[in-house]
């Protein structure tokens, strides 16, 4: 199965996307996006062009949703005057960023938004009031925040089918005061980041996927029981 064709007119990212692949693909098979994405920690000091970037998006935006609600937003900072805000607003000073980090930092950042207020206003209509999830404390979890990291997870890989490279991480200081800055609403709150760019090609091989295993099929699998 093609994971996305290359549209002819890339630029147009209203037109479909997801079609079998055909002549001019340059998509990867399902499993080796999936195989090859790994989280990038440094990335080259070079510009994505913006269709690019689009794509991406595009690939986010059809992640699934609660009743379809549909309550994420990705806002983009793409120029280094507004990445280079994203770094100083969260930077911790008990957990300084540190200036050969800074200096291989993702040229682009997408702040992933969960906006609760999208699926209390659609519980509350005709078909959906019957649940009670008009009200926030009856959802088992917070499928804002769940259909959010979906959007997360489908961008990391269409980064990877883009060849480029794709890191989410938490954003642990500075939250509100940088989405103040950046005129989001009160109620609406990302989940952490996703910065992506051109992997560089001598990473540093850190991180916890680095240090640890991956639990083998069956410790992670249960059929039937526990
Ligand atoms: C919920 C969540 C939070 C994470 N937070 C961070 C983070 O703050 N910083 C970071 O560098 N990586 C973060 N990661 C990436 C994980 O460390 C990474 O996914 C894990 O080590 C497995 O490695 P892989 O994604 O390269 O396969 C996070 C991943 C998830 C799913």
């Amino acid at each position: 199965m093609r994971f996305h064709i290359v549209d002819t007119n890339p630029k147009d990212v209203r037109r479909p996307l997801f079609t079998a692949g055909g002549i001019g693909s340059t998509s990867m098979e399902f499993r080796q996006v999936v195989a090859r994405r790994k989280m990038v920690r440094s990335f080259e000091q070079r510009p994505v062009p913006g269709d690019v970037i689009d794509r991406i998006l595009d690939v986010g935006r059809r992640a699934p949703s609660g009743g379809f609600s549909q309550g994420f937003d990705f806002l983009v900072l793409d120029e280094p005057a507004a990445t280079g805000r994203f770094w100083e607003v969260t930077n911790d000073p008990e957990f300084p960023y540190e200036a050969e980090e800074l200096a291989v930092a993702p040229p682009v950042l997408i702040l992933p938004l969960s906006d609760k207020r999208a699926y209390l206003d659609r519980y509350s209509q005709p078909d959906k009031i019957e649940f009670g999830l008009d009200r926030e404390e009856n959802w088992p979890v917070p499928y804002w925040h769940l259909d959010t990291a979906m959007a997360v997870m489908l961008m990391l890989l269409a980064a990877v089918d883009e060849r480029l490279g794709g890191w989410y991480f938490g954003i642990v200081h500075g939250e509100r005061a940088l989405l103040d800055e950046l005129g989001v609403p009160e109620e609406v709150r990302p989940i952490g980041a996703v910065g992506l760019g051109y992997a560089a090609s001598e990473e540093k091989q850190v991180g916890s996927a680095y240090s640890r295993k991956r639990r083998p099929f069956d410790d992670v699998v249960h059929r039937g029981s526990w």
